[in-house]
C-alpha cells in the first residue's frame, strides 16, 4: 500500500510559535518522513492574522499549505498572498467574493495530489459565516476524480460542531482536524469510514498562558472587566498537531497519533520581563 504521511499543525501564535516551528519542523519532517504539512497560522502575526512575509517564513521552515480561520484578515497586507498563491486558503464558508481560494490541490514529492480547505464554526463564533456543513460538500463536488487525499481544518470553538463536522466528513476526508481552542484534545481517531480525526490539535505557541496570551494580563481582565493588552506569553513553547498516515489510492486514514514536541523553553516558566520587552510580539 502506497501511504502519504500528512501532518496538520495548530493555530501558530505569534514568535514563539513561529520559532518552535523553525526549531522543530525541519527535524520532524525528516525524522517521521513526513509527506506534506499543513498549519493554521491565523495568529502568527503579534497573535492576531498572518503577513506576507511570516507566510513566507512558514514556507521555507517547511509548511506546504497554511490554512486560516476567523482571524484572517486581521492583516490586510496578506490579501494579495491570498488571491495569488494555491499554497494558502481561506476558510470556504466566507462569502463567495471574499478573498482568497476556498480550497487547493497540491502535490506531495512522491507525487500524490491532496486537497486543503478549512471551515468556520459558527457556535460561539463572532465571525458571521454560511453553513460549514454545506460548504465542505461543495468543495468536495468541486475535487477532480483524481484526487483521493483531503485535508479538512475544522475551525470552531464548539466541540461539538466539529465531531459533528467529523462524522459528516468521514470517509469523504481523509483528515479532519479541529483547531481555535488553542488547547490539545485526547480523541485523535479513525472514524469507521477512514477518517482521521481530532477535535483540536492544540497551538504550536507558548502554553504557560491563557490560549498564548500573557496570564496576568488575561487574569487582570477576567477580575476586573478592565481592559489590559493581551500581549502573546513566552514560557513553556510547545507544536502541537497530529499525524496521519492516509492510503494513497483511497485516501482513506490508516493511522493518526498525536504530536507534541517541546520547544527549547519548554521548563521555562512564564517570563514577565521577555513579555514586556516585547519579546512575545511579532
Ligand atoms: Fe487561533
Ligand atoms: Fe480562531
Amino acid at each position: 500500500m502506497r501511504t502519504v504521511r500528512i501532518l496538520c499543525l495548530g493555530d501558530i501564535v505569534g514568535r514563539p510559535g513561529r520559532q518552535v516551528v523553525h526549531q522543530k519542523l525541519p527535524g520532524l519532517v525528516r525524522e517521521r518522513g513526513v509527506d506534506l504539512v499543513v498549519a493554521n497560522a491565523e495568529n502568527i502575526a503579534g497573535g492576531s492574522g498572518i503577513t506576507t512575509n511570516l507566510f513566507n517564513k512558514l514556507r521555507a521552515y517547511g509548511v506546504d499549505v497554511v490554512t486560516l480561520g476567523d482571524h484572517l484578515y486581521r492583516r490586510a497586507d496578506i490579501i494579495p498572498t491570498m488571491q495569488n498563491s494555491e499554497r494558502i486558503v481561506r476558510p470556504a464558508n466566507l462569502a463567495r467574493a471574499a478573498a482568497g481560494r476556498p480550497f487547493t490541490v497540491v502535490t506531495t514529492n512522491s507525487g500524490v495530489p491532496v486537497a486543503v480547505f478549512c471551515l468556520l464554526g459558527r457556535i460561539y463564533m463572532n465571525t458571521p459565516s454560511d453553513d460549514p456543513f454545506a460548504a465542505a460538500g461543495w468543495v468536495l463536488e468541486q475535487m477532480p476524480d483524481h484526487v483521493r487525499c483531503c485535508v479538512c481544518d475544522m475551525h470552531a470553538e464548539a466541540s461539538s460542531e466539529k465531531v459533528a463536522m467529523g462524522h459528516w466528513l468521514d470517509g469523504r476526508c481523509s483528515v479532519v482536524f479541529g483547531t481555535h481552542t488553542h488547547v490539545p484534545t485526547a480523541d485523535a481517531r479513525v472514524l469507521a469510514g477512514g477518517t482521521a480525526y481530532i477535535s483540536d490539535v492544540g497551538m504550536c505557541g507558548p502554553y504557560d498562558s491563557v490560549l498564548g496570551r500573557r496570564k496576568d494580563r488575561v487574569l487582570k481582565h477576567m477580575t476586573t472587566n478592565m481592559p489590559f493588552p493581551f500581549e502573546v506569553a513566552t514560557g513553556d513553547v510547545r507544536l502541537c498537531g497530529v499525524l496521519a498516515e492516509v492510503d494513497a489510492e483511497t485516501g482513506r486514514a490508516v493511522s493518526v497519533e498525536r504530536i507534541e514536541v517541546l520547544g527549547g523553553n519548554a521548563d521555562q516558566a512564564y517570563d514577565a520581563d521577555d513579555a514586556r520587552n516585547g519579546v512575545g510580539g511579532d
